[in-house]
């Protein structure tokens, strides 16, 4: 047998992954030494992971009082209708259930047609399998900043496709401006490579703030105007303080009746408004009828088990569990913000205003030792290593202000928010020193 070097694909062996940023550098510091009240109490405090668990006793709640959801329903006939085959559409019962909850976090201001749901394995599928049928290896596809770091894996890696970022600071509130845009746009036609979409995040992960309604019809005329896609990543979209601050693009386009409204499309998944981001259930909503056919061909290489989907339809399909879930679900993540900035504000720091998601994006700006992303990057080594808390660096998100930071509030209990936010008080009050 002849050892040695046996080459593997250029998708195998580039790094446009991303995965050696310190956005997940910190989650291995995390696993190797995490904190826990009673066994590990000096260990380290997982605030860079945006997971939703401040509602999982409603959850717990529903599955204890409908057994029927979980189970195999009438014994060995239902356990044959899970196992057995089952083809891209989806169930159509889950889709409906789907369906009507996207409304329902809408306040009913949008419709959804079943039949253009296209279920994924979550929102990272869903965003990948867009790229692949919206562009081309060597196109690109605009994405404002501060963004989501797994981007670069969903959107890059696989499809060859580049992104280029359209650049947001803090003298606006991180807003998207028009002069930003065609920066990026010029920026693409320096480099040759064809803008085939925008893709936003609203509400935003890192800024935890949802994208205002005129900013919102701005964008869409940008889009009509250079004919390219847009892409509306809503994954947390249900978990807005108030319900009423949330404008989906689905809005948009029933305001616009649907009008040039095929370069549309809407990603969504269930990881963060319901906490089951190891479910894997996302999906495509898109108003464009090619689109919709072929993500439902391409979704077979991402499809959510049969089993998964009949508990979800029950769970989604009972209005008055799933409208009893967003409103303590909204409240709880209110209540978590309000502590965690007014703990950081006596600390010494303040928080861009934000009004959605499970994390705040934090201005530590004052403490860097220059304005440099190297700055950034010593200073979340520190609070990684010596306050033991692992939060996101803002150049992480591709924030070109240094100086901020992603923490995320809803992954823990109250109990030990409380520590971190004791670490941070004490760290504050020892460099002030
Ligand atoms: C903006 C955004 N899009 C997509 C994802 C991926 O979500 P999923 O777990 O559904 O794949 C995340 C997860 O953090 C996210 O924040």
């Amino acid at each position: 047998m002849v050892k040695g070097f046996v080459p593997l694909s250029e998708v195998a062996t580039s790094n446009t992954h991303g995965e050696d940023s310190p956005y997940f550098a910190g989650w291995k510091a995390y696993d190797e030494d995490p904190y826990d009240a009673a066994s590990n109490p000096s260990g380290v405090i997982q605030m860079g992971l945006a997971e939703n668990q401040v509602s999982f006793d409603l959850l717990e709640k529903y599955l204890e009082q409908h057994p029927e959801a979980t189970g195999w329903g009438c014994g060995i006939s239902s356990f044959r209708e899970n196992a057995l085959f089952q083809d891209y559409h989806g169930l159509k019962s889950f889709r409906k259930a789907m369906a009507s909850f996207m409304e329902q976090i809408r306040g009913g201001r949008a419709k959804f047609d079943p039949e253009r749901i296209v279920l994924t394995a979550g929102a990272t599928a869903a965003n990948e399998l867009l790229t692949f049928i919206l562009a081309d290896p060597g196109d690109c596809l605009l994405i404002p900043t501060p963004y989501y770091p797994g981007f670069d894996r969903d959107l890059r890696w696989r499809t060859g496709v580049n992104i280029i970022p359209v650049h947001c600071d803090s003298s606006n509130g991180f807003q998207i401006t028009r002069q930003a845009l065609e920066t990026a746009c010029a920026e693409a036609e320096a480099m040759k490579t064809r803008v085939r979409g925008l893709l936003l995040t609203n509400p935003s992960n890192p800024l935890g703030t949802a994208i205002a309604r005129p900013v919102l019809d701005e964008l869409l005329d940008f889009a009509t105007e250079k004919n390219i896609h847009l892409i509306s990543d809503e994954i947390y979209s249900g978990s807005v303080f108030s319900s009423g601050e949330f404008v989906s693009m689905a809005e948009i386009v029933e305001a616009r009746e649907h009008r040039g409204c095929e370069r549309v499309h809407i990603v969504y998944s269930l990881s963060k408004d319901l906490g089951l981001p190891g479910f894997r259930v996302g999906a495509i909503y898109s108003y464009n009828d090619a689109v919709v056919t072929t993500a439902r061909r391409m979704s077979s290489f991402t499809l959510v088990s049969s089993q998964t989907q009949k508990m979800l339809a029950a769970m989604l399909g009972d209005r008055e569990f799933t409208e009893e879930y967003l409103a303590r679900n909204r409240e709880r993540l209110k209540k978590r913000y309000e502590l965690i900035v007014e703990g950081l504000k006596k600390a010494g720091i303040e928080c861009l205003q934000g009004n959605a998601g499970l994390f705040c994006w934090m201005n530590l700006k004052p403490l860097l030792a220059e304005p440099t992303r190297d700055a950034e990057l010593e200073l979340w080594k520190s609070i990684l290593h010596e306050v033991k808390l692992n939060i996101s660096p803002g150049s992480s998100c591709h924030c070109t202000e240094a100086g901020w930071f992603r923490v995320c509030f809803a992954n823990m209990s109250e109990q030990t928010l409380e520590v971190a936010l004791r670490r941070i008080k004490d760290f504050m009050k020892k460099t002030k020193a």
